[in-house]
């Protein structure tokens, strides 16, 4: 694989400032958004007099932690925009992430919000490895969800090529990549196997496409992924991480010559851990639930927000700004089975580490009698794994599991195809329970 070590005189000042400088910088823009948020949103000033704050009370970075959290709730009992900062007519995009529930949440961008998104993104896609002038094939969905466009409009930012294919149509994805020979992609890790199936199906061999580079993120993944997708296209696998109620992707992302944990833009996102049954604050480098600040939003500021996201803040390497690891998983997925805390990316390693299984995978919940019970659906990895071998892949995977996870679970492998494909977010919970 190419070296795509960016230039550091190419880099945001900020991005190898000190820590001093950085929260100094920290400390003015987060005042200046909490008072934004108390003066212009009413939940917050509401929520605040209840939990009897001012924003004048913030004198340390420290003193955010006074301050209440917001939750997703929080959004839907403002919907649709109860939480704009700014009259509607300032708000120049809106975007809205549909959950599972049916009530979509609904955030806004002023036209500077669509600009620092543009410059955390393009940031996000230097650190990746891409240059000025590269051709980018960006696959992730354009339309309400954040992805496609928020990739976008830092591609514009950085001087890229844009190909704004979206997600799905697999086989032109595959076409467009062997006719227009893009420098990175950017796309969910799920969709990605799905574009390498189809890679395999046309009987091209993807180590020889053009690309360099792949920016996946908008679901969990893990190192094991990371090995087999730069082994199966030879190139780079790095993180990108962000959420539609903080701004989108490009709230953190990988250094392409590190590869250890996403870089949090703290000049714009204040990150914070905390243990999610207590609400406290961890130190860093203890796992909890990852709470984000904004620090410059106009039209939708959002204070102290619960993300669900378990990781743990770890110091900078590559750029000074604090890292996150990669995400376990959300709170939300955690599956509870006979007391042990299971998360999917546990299976996914698990799996990634069986010889005659494809990286395609779900899990289904059952609860046949009085206990649930977790069946692993997995597929071969070609058609040459028959009978025996097919029984063996299983059981070696339940057995793994077994070792690793300490749980009992079934496994049913399935022919090439047997897995339902993503065509952007991976659904890997089916709850028949
Ligand atoms: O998924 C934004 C995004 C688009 C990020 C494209 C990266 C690339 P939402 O639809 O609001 O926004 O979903 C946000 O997705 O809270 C995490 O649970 C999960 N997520 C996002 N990126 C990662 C990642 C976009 N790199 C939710 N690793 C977040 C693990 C991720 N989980």
């Amino acid at each position: 694989m190419k070296d795509l070590t960016p230039d550091k005189a190419s880099l945001d000042p900020i991005e190898i400032a000190s820590r001093d400088e950085i929260s100094a910088l920290q400390l003015e823009r987060l005042k200046w958004s909490l008072n934004h948020a108390y003066t212009n949103v009413p939940h917050y000033k509401k929520a605040f007099d209840a939990a009897g704050v001012h924003p004048d009370d913030l004198h340390s970075l420290s003193d955010l932690s006074k301050f209440p959290f917001t939750v997703k709730q929080d959004l839907r009992d403002n919907y649709p925009f109860g939480m704009f900062a700014v009259p509607r007519e300032q708000v120049s995009r809106i975007h809205a992430s549909s959950g599972t529930t049916g009530q979509p949440t609904v955030v806004g961008y002023t036209r500077n919000d669509l600009d620092v998104w543009g410059s955390v993104v393009a940031r996000s896609l230097r650190a990746s490895g891409l240059r000025p002038g590269d051709l980018l094939h960006n696959a992730y969905g354009y339309g309400l969800f954040t992805g496609g466009l928020g990739i976008h409009l830092g591609a514009d930012k950085l001087g890229l090529s844009t190909v704004p294919i979206s997600g799905g149509m697999t086989p032109r994805q595959v076409r467009l990549i062997e006719d227009f020979k893009p420098d990175g992609i950017t796309v969910t890790p799920s969709y990605a196997l799905s574009i390498l199936d189809e890679f395999n199906a046309q009987g091209l061999d993807p180590r020889d496409c053009s690309m360099k580079v792949g920016i996946f993120g908008a679901e969990p993944w893990t190192n094991a992924m990371r090995r087999e997708i730069e082994d199966a296209f030879d190139m780079h696998a790095v993180d990108i991480y962000g959420l539609s109620e903080i701004m989108g992707p490009g709230v953190a992302n990988e250094c392409v010559e590190t590869k250890d944990g996403l870089h949090i833009w703290e000049d714009h996102f204040y990150p914070e851990v905390i243990n999610p049954e207590t609400g406290e604050l961890v130190a860093d480098g203890e796992q909890g639930e990852l709470v984000f600040t904004s620090l410059t939003k106009e039209a939708f500021p959002i204070i102290r927000y619960r993300t669900r996201d378990l990781t743990r803040l770890l110091p900078g390497t590559a750029r000074s700004m604090r890292r996150m690891e990669k995400i376990t998983g959300r709170s939300d997925d955690m599956i509870i089975l006979r007391g042990v805390n299971v998360f999917p990316t546990q299976i996914e390693e698990c799996l990634m580490a069986t010889a005659g299984l494809a990286p395609h995978f779900q899990i289904e919940l059952t609860k046949p009698g009085r206990m649930d019970q977790l069946c692993v659906l997995a597929e071969v990895a070609d058609a040459s794994v028959l009978g025996d071998a097919r029984d063996a892949a299983a059981k070696a995977l339940s057995d793994r599991i077994k070792q690793i996870i300490g749980i009992s679970v079934k496994v049913q492998v399935s022919d090439v195809g047997g897995v339902a494909r993503s065509e952007g977010k991976a659904a890997r919970i089916i709850d028949k329970r």
